[in-house]
């Protein structure tokens, strides 16, 4: 093998292998490091009390008695005219996993503001959003 087409090698196999840990996107988080677009499961590691505080949600049957909703489809299905459409979500930074509510739909860790809430300062903002009423 000649000399360059091994350099052409080695880069390739650099490129690679660094390719997998380009798609999570990690930050800083009360000393931790944390992925960004985390599922619910990722964040509830240590928000169950263990590392973290302990976090309520609801994953069935949730109403205003119950902690918000998790791992639900937006717009729930059949409810739409409630809500809000996805690209204006997407426009003020509210994200979600897999096409559902997720903690990052709530909480951008990058926003150092209290609670890192993903949408303005206080939660009705955020609430509104999504919801139209
Ligand atoms: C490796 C552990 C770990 C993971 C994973 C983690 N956190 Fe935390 N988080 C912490 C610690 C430690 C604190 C500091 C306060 C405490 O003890 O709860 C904290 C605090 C917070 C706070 C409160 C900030 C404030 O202003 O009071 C929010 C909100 C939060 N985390 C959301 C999340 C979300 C959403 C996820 C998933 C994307 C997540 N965390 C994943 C460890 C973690
Ligand atoms: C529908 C929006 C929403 C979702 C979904 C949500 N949160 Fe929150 N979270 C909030 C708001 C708003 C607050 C601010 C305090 C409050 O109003 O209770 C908060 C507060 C917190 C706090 C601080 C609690 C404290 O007592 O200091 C942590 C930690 C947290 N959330 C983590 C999470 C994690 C982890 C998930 C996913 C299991 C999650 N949140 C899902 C809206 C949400
Ligand atoms: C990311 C979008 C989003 C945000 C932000 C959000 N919600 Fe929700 N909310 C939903 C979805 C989706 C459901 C589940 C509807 C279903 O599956 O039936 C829901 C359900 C609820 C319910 C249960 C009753 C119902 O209408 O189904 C209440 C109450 C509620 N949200 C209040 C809030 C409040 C208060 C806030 C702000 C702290 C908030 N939501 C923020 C998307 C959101």
């Amino acid at each position: 093998m000649t000399r360059s087409a091994f350099a052409v090698l080695a880069i390739l196999s650099l490129l690679s292998a660094g390719a997998e840990p380009v798609c999570a996107e990690m930050t800083d988080h009360h000393g931790f490091t944390v992925e960004l677009h985390a599922s619910v499961e990722d964040c509830v590691v240590c928000h169950d009390g263990s590392i973290a505080k302990n976090v309520v949600y609801c994953l069935n049957d949730c109403s205003i008695m119950t902690p918000h909703a998790v791992k639900h489809r937006y717009p729930p299905p059949g409810r739409e005219a409630a809500y809000r459409p996805v690209a204006s979500l997407q426009e003020a930074g509210i994200e979600l996993v897999d096409g559902m509510v997720a903690c990052v739909s709530c909480h951008n860790l990058t926003n150092q503001s209290p609670y890192h809430l993903a949408v303005g300062i206080a939660a009705s903002g955020l609430c509104l959003t999504c919801h139209i009423q």
